[in-house]
């Protein structure tokens, strides 16, 4: 990028402003430009240019490398060699021959509104309050009402060059006027000055939703339906993870999804209103919102007082019709040259007393889904309280979705990650090998949850690896049945689902026979070997709810088929867990989950095990000094290689990553090779 030119950076400040505040645009909704001079490297006299938003990226985060960058004078000339609406998508390739110099974004579909219309700055967004006018079945006449002659009405049309040349034409029609109403779709607003264009744009945002609040009709949503009130948090919350799985599901039926789940009030009022199954079914309008949000929603028709089963059972049904309602979209809208269906799932699926479930190809994606599914509620209200809510068509709809430019824009998108779309639960992650392990799934891309039974040390390992896109903490003891259903209704409820558990939570007392207590043989049994079977029944549970098959993979011991010294306790809970992975492979497999172990020995670094007494008592059994123990353990290699937390993170990937496919039952010594321990 060239060095920062002082009409860019206020663009920058003017977008970020606008983009912090939901009521201005939608994510990553909207762009902005100014126009301004810069010396041309080439002649070293003044060049005119436009900075405007690039392709994706969002307003309230613009930095400089998210603009592009155009000579005003070539984009301008675009207008003579304009082939005419029905060629007007080759104009996008055309801008990357106005580009000033290399770097900046790609130039969006919207360049040619921003540079066309004469005005030094620009401001195109998706205000909620802007596009309930816009979606008002009587729109135009509502928008001379609140705003005279200072905005004008833009009937619907695709984004795109016409549509730059229509804004430019109503622009110089109408000098008085300081933006638009643009149908179906937004606001955009100008100004001579980036100060002018922001008061514009935050003029129309404010008087749209001034007017609404203070002509709406009461009950914008109708009145409330008999039944249909939000649950009481708790029960909302169980109901939620007793359905997420589902679900998830449901909207994974063509390709794995992850979910996000929401109860706010705003979402659950508009379920709790007479006319929400009407409305849903009109779907949503603002052109970003299609490939996020599908068209429609899938809507539940049961009240919360229907049970968790009747309501499973209802949603299948619904799901089998909104796949054979979104074929007949696609078919009854698809030309010869259109691309192939993406999928028929639905992305929203809305529960009523329990909230809204949203999905995307990462934990970001369905977020974001979910966001723009609440703008739409909030255009609805809008519309709804003024007027009618009239959506634009869904031949409209379709040519959005389906546009060959948005095609383009998909398969540029570098190849997911191996693990995308998976959500592990590992289990004593907080420290050591589980710590490791949920650091590398993380990295081939799984959403992980982990548990820990300290909370505050299970969201410091969260955080460490990202943020609640990416990692969350729960404080769980495997040992109690209650705790570890609330670990999987957590991660059910932060991420959709459960597909891959590591059941790595354990302690280690090396003592003999007669020193151990029943105490003692309690407590290694209980986390290890009740715990990873509490652990893997409940997620077993979520995870054939989900029929998207599955990994569970144990942390065992080279100590389950070794007869170490001093560890009859440890070693027998070991051999237990080792016979779980057995037993649960033969069981499981019916529903594609596959059941496997791995078997480390001598992991002294970074394990809490070996700092928290056992090393200094492996130590003295060994003879020799504590620090010394990794390497004495290496020696006793075959290999003569040190383990490290990061091998057993290897083996976990290795088990539950693309490979092994078709491996189940396994153990997988990592211990730098015990002959002792091999398996036969
Ligand atoms: N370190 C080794 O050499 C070695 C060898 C073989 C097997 N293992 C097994 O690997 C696993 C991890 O061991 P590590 O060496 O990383 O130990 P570590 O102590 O570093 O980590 C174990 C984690 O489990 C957690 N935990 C303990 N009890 C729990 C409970 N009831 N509920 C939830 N969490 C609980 C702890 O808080 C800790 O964070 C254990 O199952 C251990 O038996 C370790
Ligand atoms: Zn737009």
């Amino acid at each position: 990028m060239p060095t920062s030119n002082p009409t860019a950076a206020e663009l920058i400040a003017r977008s970020n402003r606008l983009g912090a505040d939901p009521k201005n645009t939608n994510y990553a909704g909207g762009n902005t430009s100014a126009k301004g001079t810069e010396t041309d490297p080439v002649t070293g006299e003044p060049v005119e240019l436009v900075w405007v938003k690039g392709s994706g990226g969002d307003l309230g985060t613009l930095k400089e490398s998210g603009l592009a960058v155009l000579r005003l004078d070539r984009m301008r000339a675009l207008v003579d060699v304009y082939p005419g609406i029905e060629r007007e998508d080759e104009m996008v390739a055309a801008f990357d021959y106005c580009l000033h110099g290399k770097g900046g974004a790609a130039p969006s579909i919207d360049t040619a509104m921003h540079g066309l219309v004469d005005a030094a700055h620009v401001d195109h967004l998706h205000p909620d309050s802007g596009i309930a006018i816009a979606t008002a079945a009587d729109g135009e006449a509502l928008t001379k009402e609140i705003f005279g002659d200072r905005v004008v009405w833009v009937p619907w049309r695709r984004p795109g060059f016409q549509l730059g040349l229509d804004i430019a034409a109503i622009k110089e029609a109408n000098p008085q006027a300081v933006g638009c109403i643009l149908g179906g779709h937004g606001i955009t607003a100008w100004g001579e000055t980036s100060e002018e264009s922001e008061r514009n744009s935050l003029w129309i945002i404010d008087t749209a939703a001034a007017y609404i609040a203070e002509h709406s009709s009461a009950e914008p949503f109708g009145p409330a339906l008999e039944g249909y009130a939000a649950l009481p948090e708790d029960e909302r919350r169980a109901r939620a993870a007793a359905l997420a799985p589902t679900i998830r599901g449901i909207a994974s039926a063509d390709r794995p999804m992850v979910g996000h789940f929401t109860d706010a009030s705003v979402v659950t009022d508009f379920l709790a209103a007479a006319e929400h199954p009407r409305l849903a079914e009109l779907g949503t309008s603002c052109p970003d919102h299609f490939l996020r949000t599908k068209v429609k929603p899938l809507v539940l028709d049961l009240p919360p007082t229907a049970s968790v089963e009747e309501s499973v059972a209802r949603l299948k049904e619904l799901a089998v019709a909104y796949r054979e309602d979104y074929r007949g979209y696609y078919e009854r809208n698809a030309t010869p040259d259109s691309p192939a269906i993406r999928g028929a799932d639905p992305l929203i699926v809305l529960v009523p007393g329990v909230g809204m479930f949203s999905f995307g190809k990462d934990k970001q994606t369905a977020r974001v889904a979910g966001e723009f599914y609440v703008n739409a509620i909030n255009v609805m209200r809008g519309a709804e309280g003024l007027s009618t809510y009239a959506p634009i068509d869904e031949a409209e709809k379709f040519r959005i979705e389906y546009w060959a430019l948005e095609e383009a824009k998909l398969q540029r998108m570098p190849a997911p990650k191996p693990l995308a779309t998976r959500i592990a639960l590992v289990t004593g992650a907080a420290s050591g090998i589980g710590k490791a392990t949920a650091q590398r799934l993380a990295a081939e891309g799984a959403c992980v949850v982990i548990a820990d039974l300290d909370l505050a040390k299970a969201e410091a390992a969260a955080a460490e690896i990202g943020g609640p896109d990416v990692a969350v903490g729960v404080g769980a003891d495997v040992s109690d049945a209650a705790a570890v259903q609330a670990a999987v209704d957590a991660a059910v409820l932060a991420f959709g689902g459960v597909d891959l558990v590591v059941n790595n939570a354990g302690l280690s007392l090396s003592r003999s026979l007669l020193e151990t207590t029943e105490k003692d043989w309690d407590l290694q049994h209980d986390v290890m070997a009740k715990g990873s079977f509490l652990v893997t029944q409940a997620a077993a549970r979520a995870m054939i709810a989900q029929e998207m098959g599955g990994d569970v993979i144990y942390i065992s011991s080279k100590n389950s088929v070794f007869a170490g010294p001093n560890n009859v306790a440890y070693g027998a809970a070991k051999a237990d867990q080792a016979h779980q992975v057995r037993l649960l492979a033969a069981e499981l497999g019916a529903h594609g989950i596959k059941v496997n172990g791995v078997n480390p020995d001598g992991v002294v670094q970074g394990s809490g095990i070996f700092s928290g007494g056992w090393g200094a008592n492996r130590a003295e059994v060994y003879g020799v000094e504590e620090k010394d123990l990794g390497k004495f353990y290496a020696q006793r290699t075959i290999l003569k290689r040190e383990v490290l937390p990061s091998h057993i993170a290897n083996a976990v990937f290795a088990l539950c990553g693309p490979d092994l496919t078709h491996t189940t039952g396994l153990h997988v010594p990592v211990d730098a090779g015990v002959a002792a321990a091999f398996l036969r």
